[in-house]
């Protein structure tokens, strides 16, 4: 069988419908009890051969709808999607110099993992292009050294991540949960808002799960699961970036079943009745004036697949 000329993986974004952070730890990373939940909005990673770079050596280019996000993205080293195909490459027998293109939908720097989502694609689109046949488990290593949020993008649907965030456990869901995001102008940085999070809480405790978020997902209860959505890094968030407040209230106001920060925002996400409830959701958000745009999705969804 020849090669393929080349692949095509969609990802999904996520968001944290909890996040506890425990206190720093000798590394600088903070133990996290992290519930992922993977939701329909994708980007697409496509890689191609290229014969007149190293092995593992990538040029990136990005496309998108939205130019303000697409602008962001780096295109050098520095991009985790990159920095996936160089690491697999040592690991794989028959690594080529690649073309890694990006279709854009996630916000960038917005705290739905775009970066991380990215690179998870670009391991599994490395692999099927260079017929490496990881073994599931060993993508899901690299991943984890490549950053804390890359590992999940792999598996999707709903997990729960301890350590740093990335020893996941999948966790039973039933149903499907429709959700608004609300985007902002601008990006924040996640070491940024962790460090803010250590200035406002020296004495954090360590984090844990909750047993009434689990028994939500597992009875696919929206109200229960509004109820039960929290951030720990909220306030952090909200200190950079005070005018969020405004807009997790106008959601509130506008009959949200729950509101939060996205990870480490700037991106907010509220949680909706149904298909129908979220498409008004997104429009009183919309008029509110407290967000840029915004996108409606549902989850949970499977994580990173060749298309
Ligand atoms: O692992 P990743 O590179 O995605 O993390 C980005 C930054 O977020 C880290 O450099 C660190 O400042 C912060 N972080 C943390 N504790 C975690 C995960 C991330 O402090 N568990």
């Amino acid at each position: 069988m020849n090669a393929p000329t080349s692949v095509t993986v969609r990802v999904p974004a996520k968001v944290n419908l909890r996040l506890a952070v425990g206190p720093v730890r000798g590394d600088g990373y903070h133990g996290l009890v992290n519930v992922f939940h993977a939701v329909s909005l994708y980007d697409e990673v496509t890689v191609s051969p290229r014969s007149d770079l190293a092995p593992g050596q990538a040029v990136l280019s990005v496309d998108g709808e939205r130019p303000d996000h697409v602008a962001r993205v780096p295109l050098d080293d520095s991009n985790l999607a990159a920095r996936a195909a160089a690491l697999l490459a040592r690991h794989v027998p028959h690594a080529t110099g690649v073309h890694i293109h990006v279709h854009k939908a996630i916000p960038v720097a917005g705290g739905m993992a775009g970066g991380s989502a990215d690179a998870a694609a670009a391991l599994v689109a490395c692999d099927a292009l260079w017929e490496g046949g990881t073994p599931r488990e060993r993508l899901l290593e690299l991943a984890a050294e490549l950053g804390s949020d890359v590992a999940f993008p792999l598996i999707g649907c709903t997990a729960v991540g301890t350590g740093r965030g990335e020893q996941l456990s999948p966790l039973p869901v039933q149903g499907t949960f429709h959700w608004v995001f609300a985007l902002v102008d601008g990006g924040l940085s996640t070491a940024k808002v962790f460090a803010e999070y250590d200035r406002l809480r020296p004495d954090a405790p360590e984090p844990t799960l909750d047993d009434a978020l689990v028994a939500a997902l597992a009875a696919g209860d929206a109200r229960r699961l509004g109820a039960a959505l929290t951030n720990d890094l909220q306030p952090a968030a909200l200190a950079l970036r005070p005018e969020l407040g405004d807009l997790l209230e106008a959601g509130r106001a506008a009959g949200a079943l729950g509101a939060l920060v996205s990870g480490s925002g700037p991106t907010c996400a509220f949680l909706a009745e149904s298909a129908d409830h979220a498409r008004e959701l997104a429009a009183a958000l919309r008029a509110s004036g407290t967000c840029a745009d915004t996108v409606t999705a549902h989850g949970p969804v499977p994580g990173a697949t060749v298309v």
